[in-house]
């Protein structure tokens, strides 16, 4: 879990203090899960803070948000200023920056397609999601919920209420001493965590399910099969089976939250020899340079953030 608390956050246009920022308690998406965000993280690098993916996250907003028939008032372009304005105006990084568009105003009735859409947006301090276990191996459960199937919860979309699903998940495997849970989909492949992707890796051959899963397709995992691929490892997408996974020599999760993860243990089973494995560690250190902009070919994954200009000195009045 993780605190929020920021300085401010922008709501459809305006910076308002933290504290103010509010909306009505009969809100449609409150009631029936109608609202689509992203999540996304500004590292500090040599050059400054900056945004990692931006790009990408804001396309993913819009994807959402048309699937769910939420028009929004501000093109990618203006999202994206929006996104860097609020991460200047808060000054906190590392950070977790967390968009969501949302109809805001009081109105019961699910069947709500023409109600006003808001944009919230706040940046508050991040913090390592799965604790010292993203560093040494998370210990994972089978969950007992599936993921559900694209026909009744297109999962491409990043909405409020496919989160649902991952909280009965995730609160299940923590109550029984696990960190984080591993959903399989409804034919019974492995598809993902509650709010990350997962890899297995098999010599030096790295898989990872696709979209026919049911998965949210991540902007940590897209950007590791091109780090893997650029590494020389052979990444492929396909539907991973219980049978790959408990043989894996290594397994990872991804995602904005958790960064990259190594998995030592499924259940009672342990992954590999050891935690992290060979690949999984390369890849993870190569992603920790990435974030923190020290290899120039990935800098075009980052958006500097700049500087807030410093408030104006008061004006002395000469007598
Ligand atoms: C269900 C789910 N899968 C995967 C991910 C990873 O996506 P990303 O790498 O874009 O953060 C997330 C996090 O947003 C998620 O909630």
């Amino acid at each position: 879990m993780m605190a929020a608390e920021g300085k401010s956050i922008w709501m459809d246009g305006r910076l308002v203090d933290f504290g103010d920022a509010r909306v009505h308690v009969l809100n449609h998406s409150l009631h029936y899960g109608v609202a689509v965000f992203e999540g996304i993280r500004a590292y500090e690098t040599l050059q400054g803070p900056a945004i990692f993916r931006l790009k990408e996250h804001v396309a993913r907003l819009l994807a959402s948000a048309g699937l769910y028939q939420m028009p929004l008032r501000w093109s990618a372009e203006e999202i994206a200023r929006a996104i860097v304005e609020t991460q200047a105006a808060n000054g906190i990084v590392p950070s977790y920056i967390r968009p969501i568009a949302y109809r805001g105003e009081p109105a019961l009735g699910v069947k709500n397609s023409t109600g006003k859409v808001s944009l919230a947006i706040a940046a508050i301090p991040a913090k390592k999601y799965l604790g010292d276990a993203s560093e040494s191996g998370v210990r994972a459960k089978v969950s007992p919920f599936r993921k559900p199937r694209s026909d009744s919860i297109p999962s491409f979309a990043k909405a409020a209420g496919n989160y649902l699903n991952s909280y009965l998940a995730g609160v299940d495997a923590q109550k029984d001493g696990y960190e984080e849970a591993i959903l399989l989909d409804s034919n019974g492949y492995v598809a993902e965590g509650t709010g990350e992707n997962i890899f297995v890796v098999r010599g030096e051959k790295v898989y990872t399910p696709g979209l026919e899963s049911d998965i949210l397709l991540g902007v940590t995992r897209s950007s590791t099969i091109e780090i893997a691929t650029d590494l020389g490892y052979s990444v492929t997408e396909k539907m991973v089976s219980m049978n790959e996974l408990l043989t894996a020599d290594e397994a990872f999760f991804s995602g904005t939250y958790a960064e990259l993860a190594p998995i030592k243990q499924v259940g009672q089973y342990p992954i590999g020899k050891r935690s992290p494995g060979p690949v999984t560690r390369r890849i993870m250190e190569q992603f920790r340079k990435i974030v923190h902009g020290e290899v120039s070919q990935y800098a075009r994954w980052l958006t500097p953030v700049p500087a807030l200009a410093p408030a104006p000195p008061p004006r002395v009045r000469r007598s």
